[in-house]
């Protein structure tokens, strides 16, 4: 059974100070059998029809976003005029946040793998222009606390189009960050999000730790799979027999709440 969980940022805040493998002395459920991130072996995910393309309203909204610096990410407050529904969520549900995560220059830093692999928010050679609004932004917020406005922002500028969208992998997993709390819907697109290496050097470079040192690798290293099951929409298993594709790599996470409108 699929359930959201709701929560909000403040979840996020109280963390920074130990290594993700001491989270579970302070936050039992860390240490969980349902922890997230994991890495997702193709071959081994089962397809389930149920899983048809994910519907976003409110996708293409020009939006001014608050983005803080929580002290081991960025977190982007998103208004609840945007929505998710479709994929077999049992709900419409409101996004309430996304985060990033990277890693150092060049070497990776996505949360989830895919057959083991792990991407930097992808590197590409050429500059996506669509990222630099966000990056001026996180250059606004160095520190932990800090927010700042991403003016004009548009989901559609960080995210890979829709159509792409709708290739996806499903699980129940847990929040990434302590308390790690279960019971959230983890849905892990497969296309890739490109920006530079200049540009992610910039990100690197102007965001800080809590504990005041670069903020790079700020995941979460892949969790035990344990009993659960992978499983993955249609439009995976269909195009699948196609050429080679680019991974999953920028990983967002919509914290979900149920729509009560
Ligand atoms: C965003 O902020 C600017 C400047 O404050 C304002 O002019 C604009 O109307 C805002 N846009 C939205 C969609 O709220
Ligand atoms: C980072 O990128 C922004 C715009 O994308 C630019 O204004 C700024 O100068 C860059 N900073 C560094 C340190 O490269
Ligand atoms: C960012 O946070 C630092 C450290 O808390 C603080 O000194 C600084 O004033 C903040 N800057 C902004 C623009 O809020």
């Amino acid at each position: 059974m699929w359930f959201a969980l709701l929560v909000s940022c403040c979840l996020l805040a109280p963390c920074v100070h130990s290594e993700p493998s001491e989270w579970a002395k302070d936050f039992p459920a860390c240490g969980g059998q349902k922890q997230s991130p994991i890495n997702i072996v193709t071959h081994k995910t089962r397809l389930e029809p149920c899983l048809t393309p994910i519907v976003f309203e409110g996708y293409t909204q020009t939006l001014n976003v608050t983005v803080q610096n929580t002290g081991n990410t960025a977190v982007f407050e998103l208004p609840p005029s945007l929505r998710i529904r479709g994929g077999d969520l049992p709900d419409t549900y409101n996004a309430v946040q996304l985060h990033l995560h990277w890693g150092m220059d060049d070497e990776p830093g996505s949360e989830h793998t895919l057959d083991g692999e792990q991407y930097a928010m992808e590197l590409s050679t050429e500059e996506n222009q669509k990222f630099n609004q966000v990056i001026q932004a996180l250059g606004r917020i160095p520190y932990n606390g800090n927010t700042s406005i991403v003016p004009e922002f548009r989901l559609t500028d960080i995210l890979p189009s829709l159509e792409k969208l709708s290739s996806y992998y499903r699980y129940s997993g847990s929040l990434t960050t302590p308390g790690c709390n279960e019971g959230i819907i983890w849905t892990v697109f497969k296309k890739s999000s490109f920006i530079s290496q200049q540009q992610l050097m910039n990100v690197t470079k102007q965001m800080r730790f809590e504990t005041g040192k670069p903020m790079i690798k700020n995941f979460r290293p892949v969790q035990k799979l344990n009993e659960r099951t992978v499983y993955k929409s249609t439009a995976v298993f269909l195009m699948s027999s196609g050429p080679v594709f680019l991974c999953l790599c920028l990983f967002c996470m919509f914290v979900l709440t149920e729509n009560i409108f």
